[in-house]
């Protein structure tokens, strides 16, 4: 008997994948932005506009539908109007929460959007609820989306943009209950009202409001935010960091681990699926129509710095784990897709489980990046529920899963993903519900030790390959070799 039976259990009822829950998160930290993004037009390493070829051809290879910016913890300390017009007169600031570097606001507004329209992504602004007014947070939306004759949108033409830019997503603050004001839910809840209401709708410009949402699994808050502004918001947040042991502080090195870190960090990624349970379970209570989305945007590994990095730059290596990390949030936020809507990985580029890391002139995709393209072919398809009976692995006393899947079509095309957890045995799959008549391709993520990652030296060491699969009457059955990701796409006709 296979260890792991899937069955496909397509269903008219089923949710559309949303493009977004392969979204993104770029905030002024670290080498995130200066340095893995914009580099300035007079720099040596070719770039567009300011901002480095080899990172925007990678990520828009890779498709980024939405990106959430600019914080974070930094969104609740920035301060909009510093960021735009010349920007050898922008003021400089001091950020507070990451490194205490000196920001020269030199990539503001008009070089998010830019960046934006460069990738073909969606932007999400975060406003500033902890430290910045009302006013402030209304004429910024003014700024960017209005198409009239008004103050702000003049401001906005003088400064070299005639033509308004679409906005779908704005924040109302970042992590209100910490590092956006430590408040408490009932005060957040009255404040997100109030701001909220300022954030008007410009032209044709239709604007989702994303209200801050909860710590891991502070249910009190996902319940005071929607019994008391539910009806205000078109989503709200929740963060969850995969963390060593699910414990604060992060600790753990990104690649040098044993078995016992990696059963530790895939346990916690799998708690995503509780998390969202629950949370959604709350919403349910408020909102039986789902009208409001849960928006995950911010997760993924939050792994000890790297050694020799710069305190609060939060500079990670990536390893095949974190793949396998990403995976398994995959497949749970794909099982959620009628509640989640939106997910944004932290963080894009050098920050945290990033795709991309640069060195200088230097560019490589991690792990994390080929994780993303191997599921990208799940964007925007049509869910297929599946019931999967999984072995499980153990250590010690210990047992998880062995293997994390799900599966969409889009029309007679199926495509089917899949982990296995554990690193030292693979598992054989059998997979029935739908008659296949052909594989289109399968693809496969995987390498010999669980550290193995990419370096400047060896940037392609760990990249999807090609894999082979095959159908025996309408079946498939297969060996999911040891911590791999596997996507299979197959066709009914
Ligand atoms: O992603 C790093 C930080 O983690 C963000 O700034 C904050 O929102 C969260 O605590």
């Amino acid at each position: 008997m296979p260890d792991v039976q899937i069955t496909l259990q397509p269903s008219d009822d089923a949710p559309i994948l949303n493009r977004n829950l392969y979204g993104h998160f770029a905030e002024h930290l670290g080498r995130g932005i200066y340095e893995g993004i914009w580099v300035g037009l007079d720099s040596e390493i070719p770039n567009t506009r300011g901002m480095r070829n080899d990172v925007l051809a990678a990520l828009k290879q890779v498709g980024i539908p939405v990106l959430r910016w600019p914080g974070g913890c930094f969104a609740d300390e920035y301060h909009w109007m510093n960021g735009i017009g010349p920007r050898e007169s922008r003021p400089s600031m001091y950020n507070s929460h990451w490194g205490g570097v000196v920001e020269d606001n030199h990539f503001g507004t008009h070089e998010f959007l830019d960046l934006c329209e460069l990738l073909g992504a969606e932007p999400y602004v975060c406003g500033n609820v902890g430290s910045g007014t009302v006013r402030e947070m209304s004429e910024w939306v003014e700024y960017i989306t209005s198409p009239a004759q008004s103050p702000r949108a003049d401001l906005r033409r003088k400064n070299g943009r005639a033509e308004p830019w679409k906005l779908p997503f704005f924040g109302v603050g970042n992590e209100s209950w910490g590092c956006g004001g430590n408040m408490r839910p009932e005060y957040y809840a009255d404040l997100y009202r109030q701001y909220n209401t300022f954030v008007r709708t410009y032209g044709p410009n239709k604007i989702e409001r994303i209200a801050c949402g909860a710590n891991t699994a502070d249910f009190t808050w996902t319940e005071v935010l929607m019994r008391n502004a539910g009806t205000h918001m078109d989503g709200l947040a929740v963060h969850y960091y995969t963390l060593l042991d699910q414990t604060w502080p992060p600790s753990g090195s990104a690649i040098d681990f044993q078995e016992r870190e990696w059963f530790s960090i895939m346990k916690s990624a799998l708690r995503m699926d509780e998390l969202i349970t629950e949370h959604s379970r709350v919403m349910d209570r408020h909102d039986p129509e789902k009208k409001v989305g849960l928006i995950v945007d911010e997760w993924g590994c939050w792994h000890a710095s790297e050694p020799g990095s710069k305190p609060g730059f939060l500079y990670q290596q990536n390893a095949l784990r974190d793949a396998l990390v990403a995976a398994v949030h995959f497949n749970i936020f794909h099982t959620h897709a009628d509640r989640v809507r939106m997910a944004n990985i932290a963080q894009m580029v050098n920050v945290l489980q990033a795709l991309v890391l640069t060195d200088g002139p230097k560019m490589l995709r991690t792990p994390t990046y080929w994780a993303f393209d191997l599921y990208r072919v799940h964007q925007g398809a049509t869910a297929i529920p599946i019931a999967i009976s999984a072995d499980q692995y153990t250590l010690g006393q210990d047992a998880i899963p062995a293997a994390s899947a799900s599966a969409s079509r889009q029309g007679d095309r199926i495509a089917i993903s899949l982990a296995c957890l554990d690193p030292n045995k693979g598992r054989t799959i059998s997979l029935k519900g739908l008659d296949l008549q052909s594989i289109e391709s399968a693809r496969i993520l995987t390498a010999d030790s669980m550290q193995a990652h990419n370096t400047f030296e060896a940037p392609d060491a760990v990249c999807a390959r090609n894999f082979e699969v095959k159908l025996e009457g309408g079946k498939l059955e297969f060996e999911l070799p040891a911590k791999s990701v596997v996507t299979v796409i197959a066709n009914l006709d």
